[in-house]
Formats: C-alpha cells, structure tokens, sequence
C-alpha cells in the first residue's frame, strides 16, 4: 500500500479548520513551506479542492471526485486519527492489517468506496459494490483473550445502535456477527485478531464492517440480502455515519460484556426463542435458541433436549436462507 505521511499528514491539517495557513502547516507538521506547497500542489493535481494561497491560506472543500474522501478527514478532524481512503481496494481488513503489521496505532482507520475481494466469515467473500459502506478499524484493545471473541457481539450491537439512529429503522442482530432488516441480512461483521501469547493479550483486532447502505446487490443475494435504501431508511451522510459507528464501536469495546451491551444484544436478537439449524463443519442439526449467556455465547437446545453453548458458527432461522 502506498504511504506517503507528508501527504496524509498535510490533508489531515487541512481538514481540521476552514482556513489554515502554509505557515501554520509547515511549524504543526514540522516541515518546511515549500514543502507544503508543493504537497498542496500535488493533491491539487490529484483532485483535491483547495482554494486559496500560502498568504491567505487554504482551505479543502468536500467537493468533486474527492468529496466522501474529505468529508471523513472533516468528520474525524482534530482526533489526531489515521484514515486512510481507498476509491477500491481488495479488501480495507488486508489493508488494515498490513498496517497494524508496520505499528499502526490504535483507532487506525481504512475506508474503501467499493471493495473487489471483500471477505466475509468463514473465507467467503463479501459484495462490496459501490453505494455501500466498508471500513476496517483498529484496535489495541487491553482485554483478556477471553475476552476477545465477545468483542464482535459488541461490535455487533454498537453498530445496530448507530444505525438505527442514523437510518430510522429497527436493527436486529443475527448471533453473533450480521445485522437486519426485515429479516434481511444488510451488515456483515469480521473481527480479524492477532495474538500475544506469552502477555495472553490480543495484539490487535481488526474490526471490518460492510454496511449495504444503497446501490444494487448481486442477484444471487435477492430474498437474503437488503439495502437500508430498499427498506425505506433515511441514508445518512457515509461519513457521519462511519465517524458516528466507530466511536460506538470504540466504546462498546472497552467492555464488551457489560451488562447494557448483554441485555441490548438479548433485546435485538433475531434468534432467540426460535428454532434454528445449526451448522458445524461437517454437521448441520436442528435446535432451539433458548439464550445469550454472560460470556455472549449463544446456547441452543437440541431436539432430543440436550443444551450446548456456541461460542461461533452459523446460526439460521429455522426456514430462512442463510448469508
Ligand atoms: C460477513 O458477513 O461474513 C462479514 C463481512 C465483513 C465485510 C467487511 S467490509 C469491510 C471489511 N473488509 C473486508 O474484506 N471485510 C470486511
């Protein structure tokens, strides 16, 4: 992936005020004005929209073939946070993860318009056509490895609680990792983690969340798959909304099983109470979902009124297609 930490940097600057001088870049960044200027000049010829002059100073506007790109450093102007836009990549978790490889900070950020290998659970891929929404974050988080597998499940209720603000429509939860709408699939979830073992510490958690806002769907994933824009939902701005589901997500992680992210994945499951197909590996069998415990694990009673507890796998409504 390319790097350029002067460019990154300056349109980060760029973004934090409606007029900034080159002065004032060049003493914050530590460079020099020529520098600066030439950077400007660059992302100029890049498409950037930036009127203005060294003297005056300038100011980036959320406008042309770079609009979503700078509406995102707007939206997380004066975090001091790392987002990096990508028009189309493969997929912003690959990305992500290469950066978190190279040191990448906690709160990291990769946003892609469109992806063309975006990667689902259990290495399926994920349709990313454009007029959705994809990003990776990163986290460092200080929890337990027990811990860890719980924090999709509160990935999972952060951001049905922002988009259900943002969209105006109920968002429920499929165990452990998919939203809906109207029974439709409409966000995947895939938290990546990497390990310390000797600390027992996750190294990092890249937390990638495909949202389908609008736009159309492959057709293979009619009667499964939904769009907000299909339900009739507001669609918000990509960037608030994305800004708006990160801080919730960044939130929900520093406890993932508190008592309110427990009781609030309970209230919005999709499973709960009905009877669903289970499949493991090899094995697929019929079951009830009878609770979320304390650990976030989703226990289900066979027909022959055995109980077991899932700690992952693929859950679906008893009758429904799965995704
Ligand atoms: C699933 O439904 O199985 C999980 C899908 C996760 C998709 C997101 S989109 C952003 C990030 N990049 C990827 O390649 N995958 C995740």
């Amino acid at each position: 992936m390319k790097n350029n930490p002067n460019r990154e940097k300056i349109l980060r600057a760029l973004a934090q005020e409606e007029v900034v001088s080159g002065a004032e870049i060049s003493s914050s960044l530590g460079v020099t004005r020529t520098a600066v200027w030439k950077q400007i000049t660059t992302l100029r010829a890049d498409g950037y929209v930036i009127p203005g002059d060294p003297r005056s100073g300038y100011r980036l506007m959320a406008e042309g073939e770079r609009a979503y790109e700078v509406s995102l450093l707007r939206a997380f102007a004066g975090e001091g946070r790392r987002v990096v836009f990508f028009p189309e990549t493969g997929s912003t978790n690959t990305d992500l993860k290469e950066l978190a490889a190279a040191g990448a900070p906690t709160g990291t950020l990769c946003v892609a318009e469109k992806q063309t290998e975006g990667r689902g659970r259990r290495g399926r891929s994920f349709a990313s056509p454009a007029g959705g929404v994809y990003f990776s974050l990163l986290l460092r988080p200080k929890l337990p490895l027990s811990e860890v597998s719980a924090l999709t499940g509160a990935v999972a209720v952060a951001c049905a609680r922002a988009l259900e603000a943002e969209t105006g429509l109920e968002v429920g939860i499929k165990w452990v990792n998919d939203l809906y709408l109207n029974r439709k699939k409409f966000v995947g979830i895939l938290c990546e983690a990497t390990a310390d073992l000797e600390s027992g510490t996750p190294e990092y958690v890249a937390v990638g969340v495909g949202i389908d806002l609008s736009g159309e769907l492959p057709e293979e994933l009619d009667g499964i798959a939904t769009t907000v824009e299909r339900e009739g939902g507001r669609i918000p701005d990509r960037a608030t909304l994305i800004a708006k589901t990160v801080r919730a997500i960044e939130a929900a992680a520093k406890e993932p099983l508190s008592p309110e992210i427990l009781s609030e994945s309970r209230r919005r499951s999709v499973l709960l109470g009905k009877r669903v197909t289970v499949t493991r590996g090899d094995e697929s069998f019929r079951a009830t979902a009878k609770e979320i415990n304390d650990r976030g694990e989703l226990v289900i009673e066979r027909e022959n009124g055995d109980r077991e507890t899932l700690f992952s796998g693929e859950v679906s409504v008893h009758g429904e297609a799965g995704s």
